[in-house]
């Protein structure tokens, strides 16, 4: 009888039709809006998970603080930070004038029922979820049961009514969400915000998005007073290079939308006797061990009795196959103990015999070097049928390199280049 009656309210629609894009509620906070895909989507939910003290709960407070600044009802519920807590990063964080409801709170009830009180609101910070529990469900808080039932009716809650809810979520040892991994289904959207303890910055990364691309990053530098937004990353990604050194080259990569340089640096080192060592940071060992291989097999580098280290420098996770080139630069740099060309970039896939293959974006990679002051751009050599020639600021020279030997070439020149300019140094 019952299940009857639901059977009529089914409509079915067919794919035709406008269906208008999400609205979106720019925090007007750029980096975090862009991996947003424009902004927050009201009747969402947004998962943020990130290891403990990467700037979570700064992130989110300096959101929330932007989007109460610019009119709008933001209400931020800690279970893990007093309001004196939350007072005092705000202090830091130079915010205390936003207005923002803040509550201390853990208990599902409560907090479900104080959403009541605020039928206008556009965002509600859940900080964090793990810390949350509900009557309903006979186990600790932060066990898997408690935290998919809390997340459930968060989630409901905010469909309902209609405001835009973010999840901080704990990230385990391993790096993924503590608890259900269900609750990345739950959601629409996944942030993990990375970063090295070592360094000042941080990176906000999709990982899912039902209303935009995933592959935007947004970079921003932990300060004394909160989180910069970094509007350039390549120029803070190469602050640190150092010319003139083997087994460095400078990668121009794209992350998502938009270009990035960075530097990829290889070290040999003589292997003390058993298994050779591969350690990689920041890239992915197994495209490391293919390149290793075809090194060897194709270019005839001996490199099996060498420790190899892999570092990209400045703590960024590059997973794009163009990252080839420079990686094997770098290898061939510090196999020769040659520095690359320190006003060249490199890009482009290697395949399995060694040639190099096209990647995306050529002409944006070559702006964004030319934008730094780099002058020259080793890229895979285009084929007849192939894509057209990207069309290159005048202020740098293209190389076009179609086999790994060639790449051999164009590092070892590096030899007579030093000896031409006199240069004693490396
Ligand atoms: P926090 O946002 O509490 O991290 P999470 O919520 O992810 O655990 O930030 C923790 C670290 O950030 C803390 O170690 C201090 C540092 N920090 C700054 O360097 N500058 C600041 O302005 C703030 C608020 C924090
Ligand atoms: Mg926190």
């Amino acid at each position: 009888m019952k299940t009857a009656a639901r059977r009529e309210k089914i409509e079915f629609f067919g794919l035709q039709g406008t269906s208008p894009p999400p609205p979106r509620i720019p925090t007007t906070i750029t980096e975090f809006d862009r991996v947003l895909g424009g902004g927050l989507v009201p009747a969402s939910a947004v998962l943020v998970g990130g290891d403990p003290g990467i700037g979570k709960s700064t992130l989110l407070l300096q959101a929330s603080a932007a989007l109460g600044a610019a009119g709008q009802r933001v209400l931020y519920i800690s279970g893990e930070e007093s309001i004196d807590q939350i007072r005092l990063r705000a202090v830091r964080l130079g915010l205390t004038s936003a207005p923002l409801h803040l509550a201390a709170a853990t208990q599902l009830g409560d907090i479900l029922g104080s959403f009541e009180k605020f039928p206008d609101a556009k965002l509600v910070v859940i900080d964090s979820i793990q810390t949350m529990w509900t009557d309903g469900v006979d186990s600790a808080p932060g066990s898997v049961t408690q935290v998919r039932a809390a997340a459930f009716e968060l989630i409901r809650a905010a469909k309902t009514q209609g405001f835009a809810l973010m999840l901080v979520g704990h990230v385990t040892k391993e790096g993924s969400l503590a608890g259900p991994r269900v609750l990345e289904h739950m959601v629409d959207v996944v942030l993990h915000f990375e970063g090295d303890r070592g360094h000042q910055f941080r990176i906000l990364r999709g990982v899912k998005n039902r209303f935009g691309a995933t592959d935007e990053i947004g970079v921003f530098e932990m300060t004394g007073a909160g989180l910069a937004e970094v509007a350039n990353p390549s120029a803070l990604f190469l602050a640190e290079r150092r010319g003139n050194v083997s087994g460095s080259a400078v990668f121009a990569g794209l992350e998502g939308s938009r270009p990035v340089l960075v530097e990829i640096q290889a070290l040999l080192s003589q292997n003390a006797g058993g298994a050779p060592r591969r350690s990689v940071i920041g890239w992915d060992s197994g495209r490391l061990a293919m390149l290793l291989a075809v090194l060897e097999t194709r270019c005839g580098l001996k490199l099996a009795m060498n420790d190899v280290y892999l570092n990209v420098a400045g703590g960024l996770r590059v997973t794009e196959p163009a990252a080839d080139m420079a990686v094997a630069a770098a290898l061939i740099s510090a196999a020769a103990d040659v520095p690359t060309d320190p006003g060249m970039v490199f890009f482009g896939e290697i395949g399995l015999s060694g040639e190099l293959r096209q990647v995306a974006q050529a002409e944006l990679r070559v702006k964004e070097a030319a934008k730094l002051g780099f002058v020259s751009a080793a890229s895979p050599k285009r084929v007849a049928g192939g894509s057209a020639r990207p069309s290159v600021p005048p202020a740098i020279k293209l190389v076009e390199i179609g086999h790994l030997t060639d790449l051999v070439g164009v590092v070892s020149s590096g030899v007579k280049r030093r000896i031409a300019s006199g240069d004693s140094n490396g």
